[in-house]
């Protein structure tokens, strides 16, 4: 009788890669050739994979792309970005040099702080343990500045406490202690977890309740990028254009529907940096949806408006937690090349970056969305991507793509039926 499948797999983290890689084989009844593909690793190997993560059975590549024209702070930048999304770093080139036309981008971090949470339940008189934890300050910061020599060498570490009674129809009433870290160029999850879970019992201690979570909070926002740009209205195309801007930044502002889009635009620039740099992309996305929502309503993360010239002034602020230190952007090769490419030397100089680069991304789409849709600007790399998906290669690619174009249709059967002729050497209506 066949062995029956089970995913219980006991110490499947302890095995050798190679032993993992037989029993997902033999599961998931995979081919050589699928083995084959596992084993094709690049510039992250098996072996730092497997430092990074656990159960590790191969490396997933993304496009890595170069984005041009980029001036920050009066800086030239060559901006490394990893998407799977066609025209994502072509518009973002773009975008910068409607941007150089005004100058570049003016984009400015704030000091590296982020918010360690302490959350202490079970006491009667919740403002009467506000006020002690508050009394406490200077013995809670020591606590916390122990746990992180370094840091505090190098002039980070726990910088101030707030703290916020929060009520719960279930739960009643917690006392929240925000721990305030400075943590430089790290992203600052460990410092600032190990710093929160150090004070829990003196917390405890001093009020005599009880503490459950210690964990940072990915509501980054004392940990703010702001960018700004100006776009002549000649680069854009006239004074129409920039009034279709500010009418599509109105929408998002007055709808969450949009505004989600609208986001997503700006994240499409973010992330693709954000990871090249191998930095967690989910921190950052967790803190710019939280942030855009911290009224209550769903906002968009930037501002379009037109200034007296009648050009257009474009800002854009959102919470950025990212390092240069620590974690994937040391470890793996290529979030080192990349920050290496980026010329970066702190971590805030690495958010001022990629907060242009959101900006830069949202006027792309914005632009596009105000003039011809943005349809029209995807279907050249759609196109090559359909003729590969139907089976083309080398030339072939190319030759499907124009001729889908050419007859505008864009599609799976068009390409296949294409791709037949062109092999057979047929003529194509
Ligand atoms: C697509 O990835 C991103 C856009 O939808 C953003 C937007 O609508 O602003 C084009």
């Amino acid at each position: 009788m066949a062995k029956e499948k089970t995913s219980r797999i006991p110490g499947f983290y302890k095995l050798p890669i190679e032993e993992r890689i037989r029993i997902l084989k033999e599961f998931a009844d995979l081919t050589d050739e699928d083995i084959e593909l596992l084993r094709r690793v690049g510039a992250l190997d098996l072996k730092t994979a497997d430092i990074m993560i656990e159960n590790v059975v191969g490396t997933f590549p993304l496009p890595l792309g170069i984005a041009t024209n980029f001036l920050i702070n009066g800086k030239e930048y060559l901006v490394p970005m990893a998407i799977e999304e066609t025209s994502v770093v072509a518009a973002a080139s773009h975008a910068a040099k409607l941007c150089r036309e005004g100058g570049g981008i003016t984009s400015i971090a704030t000091e590296s702080i982020m918010i360690g949470q302490v959350q202490l339940t079970k006491v009667k008189d919740p403002y009467g343990a506000k006020m002690k934890i508050l009394e406490n300050k200077d013995e809670i910061l020591k606590i916390a500045n122990a746990q992180d020599p370094i840091l505090v060498k190098l002039g980070g570490g726990a910088k101030d406490i707030e703290v916020r009674v929060v009520h719960h129809p279930i739960a009643g009433p917690m006392v929240i202690t925000h721990l305030l870290v400075d943590v430089k160029d790290a992203m600052g999850a460990n410092a600032v977890n190990t710093m929160a879970e150090a004070v829990a019992p003196f917390i405890e201690e001093i009020t005599g309740g009880k503490v459950y979570l210690r964990i940072i909070s990915n509501l980054a926002d004392k940990r703010l990028v702001r960018a700004r740009c100006v776009v002549p209205k000649e680069a854009l195309g006239g004074e129409e254009v920039v009034d279709g801007i500010v009418l599509a930044w109105a929408f998002a502002d007055a709808d969450p529907y949009r505004a989600a889009t609208h986001n997503k635009g700006i994240m499409n620039g973010v992330d693709a940096v954000v990871i090249a740099t191998g930095n967690d992309w989910r921190a950052v996305e967790a803190g710019a949806h939280s942030y855009a929502a911290r009224w209550g309503v769903y906002k968009p993360l930037s501002v379009w408006e037109k200034n007296e010239n009648g050009d257009l002034v474009g800002t854009l602020e959102m919470p950025l937690a990212v390092g240069i230190v620590g974690g994937a952007t040391k470890v793996h090769p290529l979030a080192k090349l990349c920050l290496k490419i980026l010329g970066v030397k702190t971590a805030k100089e690495l958010a001022e970056i990629i907060g242009a680069v959101g900006l830069a991304q949202n006027l792309a789409a914005l632009r596009a969305l105000a003039t011809e849709g943005i349809q029209k600007g995807h279907m050249r790399l759609h196109a090559k991507n359909i003729a590969v998906m139907a089976g083309a290669t080398g030339d072939l690619i190319d030759k499907v793509a124009e001729i889908m174009i050419k007859h505008k249709k864009i599609r799976f059967d068009f390409a296949q039926e294409v791709l037949e002729k062109l092999k057979r050497g047929e003529p194509i209506e």
